[in-house]
């Protein structure tokens, strides 16, 4: 007997309480994170997770402070994108009701603050710093002491702070660099290049990214 054939069988009672398990199953088998439960059990820091939030199988939670307070994921927030904290800096706080994408990654050196009810579609970028350093030399030095021993805890890496306000949409592929405040409401389009902060319930586009649109006061 297939799957299907469970469904269809019987009543519309015992149908819709297959149907309500069949979705608990998948559920659960989404949130089965072997590279989180690993880290747990061998006592690394992670994240924080407040009621309700939850994070995907295909969500990597990397936080080299050794402090999982650092890592905060609000209330009924799904995470199915990466949250990275580097060694020598970096908190990253997502309020409620928030969602981050498949293939999202949101790295901190400084502080990256993410208010209520924002959307992060999949495959977005967003750095608080440069990720590498800019002299070349120094660029390679870095990469071997990432490649020999992990992020090192002193490198310069010009940290600013990015904030994401409540209601915001970041679209696929955008990428945001460091020190933006996507205010509230602001949307930023599909494969956008955020350079400059976004003003509230305006609409972003290209890149560099600017204003194409504010919102109408009935679309806030
Ligand atoms: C921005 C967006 C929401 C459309 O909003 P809209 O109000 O309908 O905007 P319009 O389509 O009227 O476009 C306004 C202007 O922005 C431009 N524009 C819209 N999206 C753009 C994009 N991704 N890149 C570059 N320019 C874009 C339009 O060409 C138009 O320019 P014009 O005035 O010179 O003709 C939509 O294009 C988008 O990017 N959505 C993101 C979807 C997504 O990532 N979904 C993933 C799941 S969460």
């Amino acid at each position: 007997m297939s799957a299907s054939d469970l469904t269809s069988a019987g009543g519309g009672h015992s149908t819709s309480r297959i149907a309500a398990l069949k979705r608990y199953c998948a559920h659960a088998l989404d949130g089965v994170n072997l590279h989180f439960i690993i880290q747990r059990l061998i006592g690394r820091a992670t994240c924080r997770l407040e009621e309700g939030a939850f994070i995907s199988h295909t969500a990597r939670i990397r936080n080299a402070s050794g402090d999982s307070s650092q890592i905060v994921i609000g209330a009924h927030s799904h995470v199915r994108g990466e949250l990275m904290i580097y060694a020598h800096g970096g908190r990253i706080s997502i309020g409620e009701w928030c969602y981050v994408g498949v293939g999202t990654r949101i790295w901190s050196g400084a502080s990256i603050d993410i208010g209520n009810r924002v959307l992060i579609s999949h495959s977005v970028n967003m750095f608080d710093n440069l990720t590498h350093p800019i002299s070349a030399s120094e660029r390679h030095a870095h990469h071997r002491r990432i490649s020999r021993t992990g992020h090192p805890n002193d490198v310069f890496l010009d940290d600013k702070p990015i904030r994401i306000g409540d209601d915001a949409w970041i679209g696929a592929c955008a990428i945001i660099t460091r020190g933006i405040t996507v205010a509230q409401g602001g949307i930023v389009a599909a494969g956008a290049v955020v350079t400059k902060d976004v003003p509230p319930y305006s609409i972003v586009a290209g890149n560099p990214a600017v204003v194409v649109r504010e919102l109408a006061p009935d679309e806030r």
